[in-house]
């Protein structure tokens, strides 16, 4: 019998609104995807935006993703991850899968109705825009692949990674599992800008190849807080729990929705370009009946609902750091050849018969005041006469990062314990 070698998925993801202390050279106005691949004879899709083909899959498959993880952590931990970098990942995996891994992990996903080459050149729009759409500050997605030095590949999968997933390709010799994490781990610091340093603690020698996903997203709030406001407050963890926290204070004008029906309360905090922070902050004692309706459907009704109101806000500053090992949440989600003996990647190599030993993604989160160097200048709006809606976020919530030219969550998750790092 021949050896089982091994894949591993790696997701890194690093969302980060301040510390500006950037490596020499780092221009935050510069994308940094365009150095590394350079994009410009990318088709014209025009007007059908197939990377909107993802939004609906993608964001079905990100609530299924809260719901799994959720059932399995205790109620007090935080939750935060990247859904579009997990099925970046994995569709960047399935251009390898065959048979009936490729088929577990299309409907998991949810593209049954899509082929491999139309999720393939959706992907490649969706990076390409997400490339392009963004000025005044930093958005870098991407995938890379590490590749056992003289492992025998199939050229066909390494180009379709390369075409449409924008993946860097490096050699890595895993009979020195030391050496490869390090290179792995430089290679996700470089993309994250550091944020992420030790993913990979360790390597098996069996490993084949490592798929990496990054999104490192910074920020710049359109309506910067003004830190003079910001004061220590008490956040309710639980009905048994109180921590405290520094708590930023703005009165002005925001999309904001206030759903009766559903007990909870949600808000739309712009940053600067296309991408914006949704919360949504349940009525106390609320979190699980929202958390039992949240799907793609009742977040469009959100979103729609959301009218331009006064409202006095009052949001924790707080970082977070959050590990997750995905393999459980991947099998129940459907896709259990993929990491089994039966696993069939076959597209990848012939030679070889692979699994998947590994998937694990890591993301950190950091909110403050300003979300940019430069955002000393607080913005001074008109506000009507009338009294502001107030929301005060002292207890657990949830938040979305919307990327809106491509419809994606770029993140989500559900802050508990603001001061748990
Ligand atoms: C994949 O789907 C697209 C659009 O639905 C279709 O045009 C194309 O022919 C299909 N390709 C294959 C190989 O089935
Ligand atoms: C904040 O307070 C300091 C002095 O305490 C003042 O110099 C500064 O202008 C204030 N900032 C804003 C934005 O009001
Ligand atoms: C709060 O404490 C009470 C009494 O110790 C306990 O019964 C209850 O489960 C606790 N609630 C939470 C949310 O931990
Ligand atoms: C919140 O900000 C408003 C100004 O927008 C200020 O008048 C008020 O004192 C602040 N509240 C607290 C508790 O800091
Ligand atoms: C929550 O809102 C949805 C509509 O989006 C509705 O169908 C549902 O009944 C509401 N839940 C409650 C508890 O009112
Ligand atoms: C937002 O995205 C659109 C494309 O959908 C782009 O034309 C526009 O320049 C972007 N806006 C900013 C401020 O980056
Ligand atoms: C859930 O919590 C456990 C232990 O607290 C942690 O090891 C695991 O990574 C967490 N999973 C997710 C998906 O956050
Ligand atoms: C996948 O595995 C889970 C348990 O790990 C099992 O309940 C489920 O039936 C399996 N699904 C398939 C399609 O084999």
């Amino acid at each position: 019998m021949r050896a089982t070698f091994a894949l591993a998925l790696l997701l890194a993801v690093a969302w980060a609104d301040h510390h500006y202390g950037h490596p020499a050279g780092d221009d935050p106005n510069h994308d940094h995807s365009h150095d590394d691949h350079s994009h410009h004879d990318h088709p014209h899709h025009g007007d059908d935006m197939s990377c909107h083909k993802l939004a609906q899959p993608n964001s079905d498959f990100a609530f299924a993703l809260y719901k799994n993880i959720n059932s399995k952590n205790a109620t007090r931990k935080n939750i935060f991850y990247s859904p579009l970098s997990i099925a970046t990942a994995l569709s960047m995996l399935s251009t390898g899968a065959r048979g009936n891994t490729h088929d577990q992990m299309f409907s998991a996903l949810g593209y049954s109705s899509m082929n491999q080459t139309s999720v393939d050149d959706a992907c490649e729009h969706l990076l390409h825009m997400m490339g392009h759409s963004h000025q005044s500050q930093v958005l870098n997605v991407g995938n890379g692949l590490a590749v056992r030095t003289g492992f025998a590949y199939l050229g066909s999968f390494i180009a379709d990674v390369k075409t449409h997933y924008s993946a860097e390709i490096f050699d890595v010799d895993f009979e020195k599992p030391q050496e490869a994490a390090s290179e792995i781990n430089q290679f996700i610091a470089d993309k994250t800008q550091g944020k992420i340093k030790d993913m990979v603690k360790d390597l098996d020698s069996d490993m084949a190849m490592v798929l990496l996903n990054y999104i490192y997203f910074r920020g710049q709030w359109e309506k910067p807080f003004d830190a003079n406001y910001t004061h220590k407050a008490e956040f309710h963890v639980d009905t048994n729990t109180t921590v405290m926290v520094d708590m930023m204070n703005r009165t002005g004008r925001y999309d904001y929705y206030r759903d009766m029906n559903n007990h909870t309360s949600i808000i739309m905090l712009p940053y600067k370009s296309n991408t914006s922070m949704m919360i949504v902050l349940p009525d106390e004692g609320r979190m699980k009946d929202v958390e039992d309706v949240m799907c793609t459907t009742h977040f469009m009704h959100w979103r729609k609902s959301l009218s331009r109101s006064s409202v006095d806000l009052y949001l924790p500053k707080f970082a977070v750091s959050v590990d997750a090992t995905l393999d459980d949440t991947l099998k129940e989600l459907g896709m259990n050849d993929t990491f089994g003996d039966s696993a069939d990647f076959s597209g990848i190599s012939e030679e070889v018969k692979l699994k998947v030993s590994k998937a694990s993604h890591q993301a950190t989160l950091s909110v403050d005041e300003k979300g940019s160097e430069a955002a000393a200048a607080t913005t001074i709006e008109v506000m009507p006469e009338s009294m502001p809606e107030r929301m005060v976020l002292n207890r657990p919530f949830l938040i979305f990062i919307l990327e809106h030219s491509t419809c994606s969550i770029l993140f989500m998750g559900k802050i508990t314990n603001p001061t748990e790092a």
